[in-house]
């Protein structure tokens, strides 16, 4: 099948038409010029939190991405591409924010389900809770600096900088319209080892109270060896601060099966970003040692979580993972769901990772399935450089300069484990 012919294209069970396939499809057996290299099946890399031994994924289709037309925002088209595997993995992303609005895993018995929080139509994400669009950041890119800057302000070079405060007097993922709040351009791209869609976004000079024009480019890969893999770039004309991450809510037994209490969660981490009034960081960086908040073993969320002070109750902390950034992506976190057996890894190139255990979800907003996304009925791993780090000398800075490129590599990688404790 050519790029850009128009197929009935079956995937998971559902017939979905007027669907566009852009690279790979292989549809009622005409092969497609393909942008991935077959390489064998492999079993699940996904590392093990005990000494059960991961399961291979069934062997499903061929990788490929597909567009279909989801609407339109800011007078502008918005697209819905579909990102599939060859072990029946799916993914499919909005370039509304860059947004990660549904990904199929199979559990340990091959049985794939829709893992993340999101919406069910482009109408959900814009109307939000009617005073928001998105306002939980379900699966946006977060831009141009995820995470709380301390009274909306920071100095830059001497200038004083204001931003937009939408989280009481602190500026929060970037401002009241953020990059997850966007249409992006997009396009699907090419990547050696899996399905890619490519978006880019030019954010101008002054956007949100942040200095200098920022053109950035994000592109999810899904991989035959089952991760989904967000390859980020930046570059500006003025120096401005950038942290860039991907507000993905994770419920591995499905997006609307109730709590993640029971996940198991290990973090390579052994300090947090201690922090006081509204969520911004002292500047102190404690031992998470004999606190409810060390993960260096694989622990349920849910078995200290009673533990923690504060409003409105749960994991909302920045962990540090190293000093500076890495060239290539190292473990951060693992998640396990011993009742799908499906597993998450995650290995990033950023310096700290955000654990929220999505403690403001009360109730207000409708899962895919029609039920009411509760507290608790997933958790974020978002990795990044540490919160209020603009107004932080002794934090990595995340000042981007002229000349210089922002780059991350974020890898979640998925599997199943047939062994349930
Ligand atoms: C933050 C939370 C915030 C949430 C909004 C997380 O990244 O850490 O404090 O409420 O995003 O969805």
């Amino acid at each position: 099948m050519k790029r850009g012919m128009s197929i009935t294209s079956s995937f998971g069970g559902c017939l979905i038409s007027s669907i566009v396939c852009l690279v790979g499809c292989d549809v009622e057996g005409t092969k497609a010029p393909t942008a991935t290299t077959q390489q064998p099946a492999s079993n699940t890399t996904a590392k093990s939190l005990d000494d059960s031994a991961p399961q291979q994924l069934p062997t499903k289709e061929k990788s490929g991405v597909t567009r279909e037309t989801w609407g339109k925002a800011d007078g502008q088209e918005v697209f819905l591409y579909t990102l599939t595997n060859k072990h029946g993995l799916e993914a499919k992303i909005t370039n509304w924010g860059a947004t990660v609005t549904e990904l199929r895993v199979p559990d340990k018995d091959g049985k794939p389900d829709d893992i993340v929080l999101g919406f069910k139509t482009l109408d959900g994400y814009l109307k939000g809770d009617g005073k928001s669009s998105n306002p939980a950041y379900f699966g946006g890119i977060i831009g141009r600096y995820c995470n709380r800057i301390g009274n909306a302000s920071f100095k830059l070079e001497g200038k004083e900088h204001s931003l937009a405060a939408n989280n009481g007097k602190n500026h929060l993922h970037g401002g009241k319209k953020g990059w997850d709040k966007l249409v992006w351009k997009s396009e699907p791209a090419k990547a050696a080892d899996g399905a890619a869609v490519r978006f880019t976004l030019t954010s101008p000079d002054g956007d949100e109270g942040y200095p200098g024009k920022v053109d950035a480019a994000v592109t999810y890969v899904l991989t035959d060896d089952n991760a989904l893999r967000i390859e980020y770039e930046a570059t500006t004309d003025k120096p401005t601060p950038l942290s860039l991450t991907n507000h993905s809510y994770f419920n591995l037994s499905g997006e609307s099966s109730g709590s993640i209490l029971d996940h198991e969660v290990e973090l390579k981490s052994d300090r947090y970003a201690a922090f006081g009034d509204g969520g911004v960081p002292t500047g102190e960086l404690k031992s998470v040692e004999g606190s409810p908040l060390d993960f260096r073993k694989a622990t349920k969320v849910g078995q200290r979580i009673d533990q923690l002070k504060g409003e409105p109750g749960g994991y909302d902390h920045n962990y540090v993972l190293r000093d500076k950034k890495s060239d290539k992506p190292q473990p951060a976190a693992s998640v396990y769901d011993p009742k799908s057996g499906r597993t998450l890894d995650i290995d990033t190139t950023e310096v700290g990772v955000q654990f929220y255990t999505g403690n403001y979800l009360d109730g207000s907003l409708a899962s895919k399935s029609g039920t009411k996304y509760q507290q608790h009925a997933a958790l974020c791993l978002e990795p990044q450089f540490f919160p209020d780090s603009p107004n932080k000398p002794d934090f990595p800075s995340p000042i981007l300069k002229p000349g210089d490129t922002y780059r991350q590599v974020t890898v979640y990688r998925f599997g199943a484990r047939k062994h349930v404790r």
